[in-house]
């Protein structure tokens, strides 16, 4: 498969692509272009970070686990191409030269990266921006002043790029007839996904491949047929009505957070901590949902809201509740050839709150994560949806902690009650992120922090019952 992008300005046609060379091998054993670093190899440390144009702009993403293909059509810049053709350097690179930022530099190429892609996009978060980079020798407090004081300075023209109009669609958009496998195909509308997916059921989705890009690197798995969905940009649509949101399966965490943040702000408080900026940037939410993970952190929270979740085999569309998708421990409720299209949820649920609890604050997965989505009336519970992830094989409601608050007046006597339920809907297990009697008095000590600040009592340390 032939596949075109900007590179550091200048264009690269590349022919024959295997579907699952990764950007970062490519760059460092094709190119020569060694100044972007292999570390984790897993989308965790940042070294690799590059900076990706495309219709939505500038993103920082991880060339480790970015296949080229996703590449098509779009400008790259690695840390070579960030400072100017004449070698006048980019703000960030100076202020990271006054304000000491690097020792044994083996980092810095990553943050220049990550840096420059917010200074350019007038992020000034710089610890939310910076926080899917790891450093082990400078210590980040001289890093954020670096990053500071750069933001005074205004971005430069040269990374102000968008891939002309003429790269991409090298790929072929439509039906894979006549191909023999393994096969690539990269669908430009839904209708030819279904198609694609139908000739091929077997074939491997990739949407941001932060799972399957994993696959590759770690696993070292072969895939077969793979059909990219990033392409597809009626799949990466968010619609909204009066009182509901429906969210392509195509649409990366990061702009899932920008739809939900005035909505839904505790939803939106978990996504700062989901991944990274960089993971945020390629996930999505279709692929968090259809990986069918027990520990994913957004089910939890779409099924506290309701959400409903919308499946397309050829011609056909069925929508379901999002809790009845999830089966049993690896086993969802989609067919061969059917993928997920996108998934709805309301704008309104006051209710709504969500912790993630994880060793780290950020780039971390969950140990639980809980969603409580509570609706009080007349000092009474009229309706309670509470969903759990990291407590079972699938993310799971809490059908008896539910049953036993709703009717019930709001009070601490009728939370504890609830809680004392909480071993009736699981029985989680223990691993190296939580042992299961943690995990469940944790849970049970979320519930009792939403009363707590429903109540307006601080609660910044869990209760550990006895
Ligand atoms: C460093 C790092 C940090 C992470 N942190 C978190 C975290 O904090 N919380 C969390 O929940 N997860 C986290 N993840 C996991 C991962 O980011 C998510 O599961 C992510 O949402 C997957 O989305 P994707 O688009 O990258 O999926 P992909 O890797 O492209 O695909 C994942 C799976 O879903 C299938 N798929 C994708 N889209 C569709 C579709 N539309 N229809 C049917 N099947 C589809 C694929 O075939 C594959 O089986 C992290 C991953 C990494 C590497
Ligand atoms: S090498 Fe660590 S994120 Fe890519
Ligand atoms: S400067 Fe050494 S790891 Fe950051």
């Amino acid at each position: 498969m032939d596949i075109t992008f900007l590179l550091n300005g200048e264009s690269v046609e590349l022919r024959d692509v295997s579907p699952t060379a990764t950007l970062l091998d490519w760059l460092r054993e094709e190119r020569g272009l060694t100044g972007t670093k292999e570390g984790c190899n897993e989308g965790d440390c940042g070294a690799c970070t590059v900076m990706v144009t495309d219709g939505r702009g500038a993103r920082a993403l991880n060339a480790c686990i970015l296949f080229l293909p996703q590449l098509d059509g779009c400008a790259v810049r690695t840390v070579e191409g960030i400072s100017a053709p004449d070698g006048t350097l980019h703000p960030v690179q100076q202020a990271m030269i006054d304000h000491h930022g690097s020792q044994c530099g083996f980092c810095t190429p990553g943050f220049i990266v990550s840096m420059a892609v917010a200074h350019l996009n007038g992020d000034r978060n710089h610890d939310d921006a910076l926080a899917g980079n790891l450093c082990r020798c400078t210590g980040y407090a001289p890093i954020i002043r670096a990053a500071e004081a750069a933001s005074e300075q205004p971005a430069p023209d040269w990374l102000k790029e968008t891939p002309p109009a003429s790269l991409g669609s090298k790929i072929p958009s439509g039906g894979l007839g006549g191909r023999q496998p393994p096969s690539l195909n990269a669908p430009e509308t839904l209708d030819d996904l279904a198609t694609a997916c139908a000739a091929r059921p077997d074939a491997t989705l990739v949407a941001g491949a932060t799972d399957v890009g994993l696959w590759v690197t770690k696993s070292l798995r072969d895939l077969d047929d793979v059909i990219f969905l990033n392409r597809c940009t009626e799949l990466q649509q968010i619609e909204e009505t009066d009182d509901r949101l429906r969210i392509g399966a195509g649409v990366t965490m990061d702009r899932v957070l920008a739809a939900v943040r005035d909505l839904h702000p505790s939803y939106a408080e978990m996504i700062r901590r989901y991944g990274s900026t960089q993971v945020r940037a390629a996930a999505t939410i279709g692929g968090n949902i259809a990986n069918g993970s027990p520990i994913g952190d957004n089910p939890p929270a779409l099924i506290a809201l309701g959400a409903i979740l919308h499946l397309r085999a050829g011609d056909h569309c069925r929508n379901m509740p999002l809790e009845d998708f999830f089966i049993d421990y690896g086993k969802q409720d989609r067919a061969k050839g059917e993928f997920v299209e996108a998934v709805t949820i309301p704008r309104h649920a006051p209710g709504l709150k969500v912790y993630k609890l994880s060793k780290r604050f950020d780039q971390d997965i969950s140990a639980v994560c809980g969603a409580f989505n509570i609706t009080v009336s007349g000092g009474t519970v009229t309706e309670a949806r509470i969903a759990f992830g990291g407590m079972a094989g699938t993310p799971k409601r809490a059908k008896a902690v539910e049953a036993a608050l709703t009717g019930k007046p709001w009070s601490e006597a009728s939370i504890r009650a609830a809680m004392g339920q909480m071993a009736k809907d699981y029985m989680p297990l223990s691993d190296m992120r939580a042992s299961a009697d943690y995990r469940l008095q944790a849970a049970e000590n979320m519930l009792l922090r939403y009363w707590h600040e429903d109540q307006g009592i601080a609660s910044n340390v869990l209760e550990v019952s006895a």
